[in-house]
This record gives structure tokens, C-alpha cells and sequence, in this order.
């Protein structure tokens, strides 16, 4: 079963200050384009929401019907104001046409390494190229690859338990059963034991992910290939150098603006 499909344990193992800083990261960078913005692979909205709360019009495009049914149940618990500031659209980001444009385009949490090929990844930076201003900006973040990581294991390593609220808790442990370090793809399986407030097991499954992971030589080729210029490649979100921090975070422009 793809994670995606539970968007429930989602949220719960993912909560809004997930990755330290990237939210304000994205806020700062909407203020900035003062209008409204794009997030692809919105997902439940962990990221779009926190902009919306603070007065961001947000258009919030992702494949899965199930994260974006969950992204409706969070926006109906929201005021007002805050919900009918967030758009929801069910497309692919390698293929979407809303025909029109924002000052900021952006792609939180690792999503683009979701696309498979490069054929998707050009075609995805393609259809941000049309959806930008000739000021707008494309931002996002992903994993720096690191080759101690990446080749596959199929020793289970636990990740840790999460509290359910309810006095149970969530096991999490992963391995990963295909990793193909030519290609630069990767199995992850994930499994989730749900434990209720007695300790008895109430649920188990297993969730799979399946990215691409991308270099920063490789990243910084295809921007320019797709008539991108880089303004800034950070190694985190407090915009240390890239040999400090084991995340890429991007912002781009078109070239041509
Ligand atoms: C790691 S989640 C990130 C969700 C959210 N942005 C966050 O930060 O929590 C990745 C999301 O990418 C979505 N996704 C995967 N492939 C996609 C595609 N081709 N187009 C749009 N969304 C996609 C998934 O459905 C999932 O919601």
C-alpha cells in the first residue's frame, strides 16, 4: 500500500514542524511574491495550511485523491477565511495546465523526487516555467544523497514510536528492499503497528515509497536545461552552505525574466 493512502498516519507521524524551518522558509518566500501561490504535492497541507493562516491565497495541487480528501477534512476545521484562501486541485505535477500564473511556485518536503524519470522531472519544471510570472520564483527542498544511505537493506531499522493522543502509540520501522544506484531509485517499506492504551495491537501494515533521488550537480543542469537560473542552493533552511547541511533547498527564476 502506498503511504499515501493513509493519510491519517500520515499527519500523525508527520506533524506541521516536521522539518524545522521550512515552513517559515516557504512563508517568507510567499510574502515576498505578494499573491497568490502554487504548492505541488500539497499532500494533507502541512506546509500550504501554515501559509493560509497567515493570509496566503494557496492553490494546492497533488495527485493522490486520498491526501487531498484529507486536506478538505483539516481546511473544514479551519475559519473560514483561512479555508477559502486554499484551492484544491487534483492533477500531477508533471502534467497540470491552470492556466494562469504565480509569483511562487513551490515543492516542499522532498515531492519532486517523486517523479520517476527524467522525462517527468524536465516535464514537471516545464509546466512551473509556465505557470510563473516573468518575476515569479521556483522554490523547494530535497534530500542531499548520501551514498553511506543509499544502497538497499533488509534489516528492519526502527524509526521510533509516536504517541497517538488517545494513550496509544504508533511503531514505525523501515527497510529497504530494491535500491538501484544507476538509475538512482529506491524501495522504501514502511511498517506502522498501532498499539492502543492497554498495549494490545490494534493494526499493522505495511506502506511503501518509492523516489528518485537527484544530485546537486544534476538538479542545478536541469534548471539550466529548462531555462532556469539559480538564485540561491542552500544546504538548509537557515541558508547554510550547501557542505554544511544535508538538504538542497533551491530557489530559481526563469532565465529569460
Ligand atoms: C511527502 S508528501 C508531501 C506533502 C506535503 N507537501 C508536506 O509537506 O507534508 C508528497 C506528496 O506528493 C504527492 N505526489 C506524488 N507524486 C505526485 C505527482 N506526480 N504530482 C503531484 N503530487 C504527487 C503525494 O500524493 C504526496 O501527497
Amino acid at each position: 500500500m502506498q503511504y499515501t493512502q493513509r493519510p491519517d498516519l500520515y499527519d500523525l507521524l508527520h506533524p506541521e514542524d516536521f522539518m524545522p524551518g521550512e515552513r517559515e522558509f516557504y512563508l517568507s518566500l510567499a510574502r515576498e511574491a505578494g499573491g497568490p501561490v502554487l504548492e505541488l504535492a500539497y499532500g494533507t497541507g502541512r506546509v500550504g495550511l501554515h501559509l493560509a493562516r497567515n493570509g496566503i491565497e494557496v492553490v494546492g495541487l497533488d495527485l493522490s485523491s486520498s491526501m487531498l480528501g484529507r486536506a478538505r477534512q483539516v481546511l473544514a476545521q479551519e475559519p473560514a477565511e483561512v479555508s477559502r484562501r486554499v484551492t484544491l486541485v487534483e492533477a500531477s505535477m508533471a502534467d497540470f495546465d491552470l492556466g494562469r500564473r504565480f509569483g511562487l511556485v513551490y515543492v516542499p518536503f522532498r515531492a519532486f523526487l517523486h517523479l520517476r524519470t527524467q522525462a517527468e522531472q524536465r516535464s514537471c519544471l516545464k509546466r512551473v516555467a509556465a505557470h510563473l510570472t516573468d518575476v515569479g520564483r521556483f522554490a523547494g527542498n530535497f534530500f542531499q544523497p548520501n551514498p553511506l544511505l543509499l544502497p538497499s537493506y533488509s534489516t528492519v531499522r526502527v524509526d521510533g514510536t509516536t504517541a497517538t493522543g488517545d494513550g496509544g502509540r504508533v511503531v514505525q520501522s523501515h527497510w529497504c528492499p530494491r535500491s538501484d544506484l544507476v538509475e538512482q531509485s529506491k524501495l522504501v517499506m514502511m511498517r506502522l503497528e498501532r498499539f492502543d492504551a492497554t498495549g494490545q495491537l490494534v493494526e499493522s501494515g505495511v506502506h511503501d515509497l518509492e523516489l528518485t533521488w537527484i544530485y546537486g550537480r544534476e538538479w542545478k543542469l536541469l534548471l539550466e536545461v529548462e531555462g532556469f537560473e539559480l538564485e540561491r542552493l542552500e544546504g538548509g533552511f537557515q541558508g547554510q552552505p550547501v557542505h554544511d547541511g544535508n538538504e538542497y533547498v533551491w530557489v530559481a527564476k526563469r532565465r529569460e525574466a
